[in-house]
Parts: C-alpha cells; sequence; structure tokens
C-alpha cells in the first residue's frame, strides 16, 4: 500500500537528486529545468484520470510516484551521455531503473509488489506498444501514466516549435536534421491510425508527426478532451512544411482524433 508520506518521502528524495545536478552550463541548466518541471506536470496530469481509470487511492499515489520518477534516467543520459536520443545501449528507462533499483531510500521504503509495478511502469512508458507480459496490477497504472506523458509532452513541443527556430535546443529535436522530407513509413502508419515507430524518423518532421500520432494510442476519453481543448494537432502541424502528404495526415489525425470526444 502506498500512502501520502510514501509520496511524499519519494518527492523529497527526487527534489534532492535534481538539485546535485546544479551546473554552470546555462542549456544544460535549462534541460534539466525542462525534464524536472515536465515529471511534475505529469503528476499533476495523473489527477485527470482518476475517475475514468478507476483507480484506488493506493493506486493514485503508485500513479503519481510513477509519474514522478519515470524520466529520472533522462538526467544521467544527459549529463552523461549529452542526449536526450534513447539507443539500444543508451535508454533513460533502462538508465532510470538501475538508478532507483540503487537508491536504498525507495528501495526500503516501498514493499516488493509496489517496486516491481514502479520499474514495470518506467520500463513500458515509452514504448510504441505494451508488451502482452505486463503484469496485471501494473496495466491501469501504466495505461494513466502513459497518457499522461504524451499529453505533457505533447504541450511541451507544441509550445516549444511554435515559440522557437528549428536548432534552438538541439537536444529536445535529439539532434535532428530539420528538412521538409516526410518519410513514406510514416505516412502510412498515420493513415493506417498507428503510432509512428522511432525506427522510421529520418528527421524532425518525422519527429513531430511521430508525436502527434500518440493519439492513435490514448485510451482515456479525457486526453482526446485535453489535447482538443488545448488544440495540439493544430499547433503541430502548423509547425510542419505545408504538403500534400501533411495535409492528408493532418486530416486523418484530426478526424480521428473528433470521433473519439
Ligand atoms: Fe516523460
Amino acid at each position: 500500500m502506498v500512502n501520502q508520506e510514501i509520496y511524499d518521502k519519494i518527492k523529497t528524495w527526487f527534489d534532492g537528486y535534481v538539485n546535485s545536478f546544479s551546473t554552470e552550463n546555462k542549456e544544460l541548466e535549462q534541460n534539466i529545468e525542462i525534464i524536472r518541471d515536465h515529471s511534475y506536470r505529469v503528476v499533476g496530469l495523473i489527477e485527470e484520470f482518476v475517475e475514468q481509470a478507476n483507480l484506488s487511492e493506493s493506486d493514485f499515489l503508485l500513479a503519481k510516484i510513477t509519474a514522478l520518477l519515470h524520466d529520472i534516467g533522462r538526467f544521467n543520459q544527459l549529463i552523461v551521455h549529452g542526449t536526450f536520443a534513447d539507443t539500444d545501449k543508451i535508454n533513460h528507462s533502462a538508465i532510470g531503473i538501475l538508478l532507483l533499483t540503487e537508491q536504498e531510500s525507495i528501495t526500503n521504503t516501498l514493499s516488493e509488489e509496489t517496486k516491481s509495478i514502479l520499474i514495470e511502469c518506467i520500463r513500458f512508458h515509452n514504448l510504441r506498444e505494451i508488451p502482452k507480459s505486463v503484469n496485471e496490477r501494473s496495466l491501469p497504472i501504466l495505461l494513466v501514466l502513459r497518457d499522461a506523458d504524451r499529453l505533457d509532452n505533447l504541450e511541451l513541443m507544441a509550445e516549444y516549435y511554435s515559440e522557437h527556430k528549428s536548432g534552438f535546443n538541439k537536444r529536445l529535436e535529439l539532434e535532428l536534421a530539420d528538412n521538409t522530407n516526410i518519410s513514406k513509413k510514416v505516412h502510412q502508419s498515420i493513415m493506417e491510425e498507428k503510432v509512428v515507430d522511432s525506427k522510421h524518423i529520418l528527421g524532425l518532421s518525422d519527429f513531430k508527426l511521430q508525436q502527434m500520432s500518440w493519439i492513435f494510442d490514448f485510451q482515456f476519453k479525457r486526453s482526446f478532451q485535453i489535447a482538443s481543448e488545448k488544440t495540439y494537432l493544430k499547433r503541430m502541424y502548423e509547425c510542419l512544411p505545408k504538403k500534400d502528404i501533411v495535409i492528408d495526415m493532418y486530416r486523418q489525425m484530426k478526424i480521428y482524433m473528433e470521433n473519439q470526444l
């Protein structure tokens, strides 16, 4: 069982851990703040799903813990490896899990079952598809975490793309080249109403389209409502090259979303 006291203890550890990365480097400092603020906003977004996800009080707090810690590996990935681009060798979920299993203040606070749910949620939070092997106790929490995380990523990136020229924060753009090319596979996935696979991303436009395609995996009506109210698709579309296939894809996603409201 998770209670408020456990959540507060983990939050204290999180704040201390993030503060340990204080740096004179403005760019690194800015990216550390982006991940910290994103983690806190995902915690806040969990509240949006309490009713629809039908979580117990304890699972609701556990969902907030997974939200706070889901990107904990990003700090190390950024400082040690200088990137946010996940590869087989440098993956922020794997880095985060390794880090958390070594933290006694976390491992001593949580029961074995709670720890395994937390770890499974972190491991699967950013996968294109949730593996069938997922534990049935983890699944409801994981579904909430994934929607909340993607909603905040859409918020963060829609704002970033509309406020800044490409190249302003290379790391947030995963160091991708900004050109008007769109991969055929990206187009195909979106027209089939599927989330774009990261292996098909060849440039920044593909990456923007992948982020928009997350709507195809939204699990809760509330997610469609928030995405619609905040006009994420439109704001992202306005930052893409005006090509016929882009207009096609935008229309496909817009209609899909309207049908879910
Ligand atoms: Fe995240």
